[in-house]
């Protein structure tokens, strides 16, 4: 066959590639209107460029593929395979499908196909990461009549104090529910931290030490599937749509981990390893909810990676949400995470929402130091309030019952306010 490019700026190269990978690649290209040369020059340069781990692709049966590259680049694409301990299969299939995902059908652009991402953070302890992120998890899986009636009757009830901090009449509130649902979405709760409170606030064992794990899918010590660890919620308030990812004690070495084999592993990059480790199940899921260890280590980056604005993804639809207390040790702790968050935008040039504050366990009987806390939360420029939490004891006694809270105390201040942060409404 004569050339296409006959100025020789381009070579034909022999590879292989599974047929259904083709296909989606020629019928990708003729939707967005591309030459399908360039879109696998574009994959291999932005594999190259790229860091692991990445997913293994099924390459069996994989038939001949002979695309025509720049002089130079498939040679530079096998030097990679090699350092990376690919076959060249296996190092193209990887290239095409991570381009593929990155140049989505333009039928798909506009339908959110990734799930919605909360991660919840604060390196300061105790102040509510936990039951926020259940509590939120909850809110959103359960059954949207259940949630909705007990939501009305909620609202109906609430005082003119409460409805002051809310910044919202009752018949605004009572619109907002007529028009929005909440519940009835697929969630996965991660425990992301070590301790594992929120894996043992349900009754889940904490995964033992060497146990295939999500720290350890991390750091590309396992390859099983992730799917086999995941416990699902049994209780008929979520129809089986509420999923924990139980948290484990290697965690408490994932940030040594993670920095040696960032050290080790030419390609491995630490901070969207959390990223990898969940796109493979992401698809089982409308939302994904982290709850965060209180620290700010290297996990922690790659926590609030996870968090990032995806492409095509609207604003504020992902991002970090903050527990924090009406106390002057939070809002130094909160100024040490925004510092953090505020480097990793830079470094990596990324988009990372604030989905806002929950201001939690407040007790105005505390006096000045707790009111002029809440203003001063009230009034920074790059956050929103989405709701102020007291110290109410249903949270207490879910945790004590190992159970639920929206199973507990369905009914309750705490799971209401749950719910309105889920719906939206208590922004
Ligand atoms: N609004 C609330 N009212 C009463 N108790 C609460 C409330 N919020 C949280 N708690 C209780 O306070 C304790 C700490 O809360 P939680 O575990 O959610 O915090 P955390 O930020 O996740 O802590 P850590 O930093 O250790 O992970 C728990 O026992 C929880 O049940
Ligand atoms: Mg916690």
């Amino acid at each position: 066959m004569a050339s296409p490019y006959p100025d020789g700026d381009r070579e034909k190269v022999a590879s292989k590639l599974p047929p259904a990978l083709q296909r989606e690649l020629k019928i990708r290209c003729a939707e967005l209107v591309l030459d399908i040369q360039d879109a696998v020059e574009a994959a291999i340069i932005a594999w190259r460029s790229s860091t692991g781990p990445f997913p293994d692709i099924d390459t069996a049966g994989a038939k001949s593929f002979s695309p025509w590259l720049p002089p130079g680049l498939y040679d530079d694409f096998r030097e990679t395979c090699g350092s990376r301990g690919v076959s060249y299969t296996q190092g193209l299939a990887q290239s095409i499908s991570e381009w593929l995902r990155e140049h989505p059908s333009p039928k798909d652009a506009a339908r959110p196909t990734d799930p919605q991402r909360i991660v919840v953070a604060n390196q300061k302890g105790g102040v509510g990461k936990t039951s926020v992120s259940l509590g939120l998890g909850e809110a959103y899986a359960e059954d949207p009549e259940a949630g909705h009636q007990a939501l009305s009757q909620f609202v109906e009830s609430l005082a003119y104090s409460d409805l002051k901090r809310m910044g919202k009449s009752k018949t605004q509130l009572l619109d907002m529910l007529a028009e929005l649902t909440v519940g009835g979405r697929r969630v996965l709760v991660v425990d992301y931290d070590p301790q594992s409170h929120l894996s043992d606030q349900l009754g889940i064992p904490q995964i033992r030490p060497g146990g295939e794990s999500l720290a350890r899918h991390m750091v590309g010590e396992s390859d099983g599937d992730l799917r086999d660890l995941i416990v699902t919620i049994d209780d008929p308030r979520f129809e089986r749509r509420l999923h924990v990812l139980p948290g484990a004690f290697d965690g408490f070495v994932l940030d040594s981990k993670l920095a040696l084999t960032a050290a080790q592993s030419r390609g491995f990059q630490k901070e969207i390893a959390l990223e990898r480790a969940l796109r493979p199940i992401e698809s089982d899921y409308d939302v994904v909810i982290i709850d965060c260890p209180p620290s700010l280590g290297l996990s922690m980056d790659a926590g609030l990676y996870y968090a990032r604005r995806r492409r095509n993804e609207r604003p504020g639809r992902s991002g970090v949400l903050i527990p924090v207390q009406a106390e002057d040790s939070s809002a130094t702790a909160y100024n040490m995470l925004v510092e953090q968050i505020e480097d990793l935008r830079k470094d990596l040039v990324l988009d990372i929402d604030y989905l806002g504050l929950v201001v939690n366990q407040y007790d105005s009987r505390r006096g000045y130091v707790a009111t002029s806390s809440l203003e001063q939360w009230g009034s920074l420029a790059d956050q929103q309030v989405l709701a102020v939490l007291d110290d109410l004891k249903e949270q207490r006694e879910a945790v004590r019952m190992k159970q639920p809270l929206l199973s507990y105390a369905p009914a309750s201040k705490q799971a209401n306010t749950m719910r309105l942060i889920a719906m939206g409404a208590a922004k």
